[in-house]
């Protein structure tokens, strides 16, 4: 499984790239709003930084304008995907932008539906929201295992990079499922590491070492 870290904040990028975690990183307007940074420049940061794919998204909502901020931002790095809408307009955009040989990832996807169009329309990743689905008392996880039932059937490549993820158990489920990528945001990804057992544990072993005096250098 990919791992994917889904912000704008290159120090928070930079630490978990240095420990071989990401795999790639996902924006979107909110974050870059977030991040108080101009999109192309802190995009271009982000591509120097990393290998895998940058997603940046674009902001008009028909597809021509789609289609021309996709081949500025491709422009950025060769590791750019072009972040487009679930709409019909987002899919022309994905056909046109995949067609010249562009990687696109169709975001805002809440229906299974939506991603058989996206996976049809030639898309790299489809990003199902599983967190706003829960927001909504709707099982996020249903939706990526539908997805995935549906991609197997037919052997589509798109790949299933499951987002808006909140919680270390989106995780565990996306990777029992078998989604393709997940992106997290860089706390959700630290926070896999914890476990009161694991705390405990090493409680013990620092008291026995206390105790027993152990050194080794
Ligand atoms: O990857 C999409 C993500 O940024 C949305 O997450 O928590 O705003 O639903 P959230």
């Amino acid at each position: 499984m990919k791992f994917f870290v889904d912000t704008a904040e290159i120090d928070a990028i930079a630490e978990l790239n240095d420990l071989g975690m990401v795999d790639g990183v996902t924006t979107n307007p909110s974050l870059i709003k977030k991040s108080g940074r101009d999109i192309i420049e802190v995009t271009k940061e982000i591509c120097n930084l990393v290998d895998g794919p940058v997603s940046a998204e674009v902001t008009a909502t028909d597809a021509e304008t789609m289609i021309a901020e996709g081949r500025k931002l491709v422009e950025i790095a060769e590791n750019i995907a072009v972040k487009v809408p679930l709409t019909w307009d987002g899919l022309k955009a994905c056909k046109t932008l995949t067609d010249d040989g562009h990687m696109v990832n169709v975001t805002l996807c809440f229906s299974a539906n939506q991603a058989l169009l996206a996976a049809k329309a030639g898309a790299t990743f489809i990003s199902p929201f599983i967190g706003r689905l829960d927001d909504i008392n709707l099982d996020g996880m249903e939706l990526i295992e539908d997805i995935r039932t549906i991609y197997d059937n037919y052997g589509f490549e798109t790949q299933i990079l499951a987002a808006s993820i909140r919680t270390v158990n989106h995780v565990l489920d996306s990777a029992r499922i078998g989604a393709d990528v997940i992106t997290a945001p860089p706390a959700v990804i630290k926070s896999m590491v914890n476990h009161p057992l694991t705390d405990k544990g090493l409680d013990a072993f620092l008291a026995d070492i206390k105790a027993a005096e152990i050194k080794i250098l």
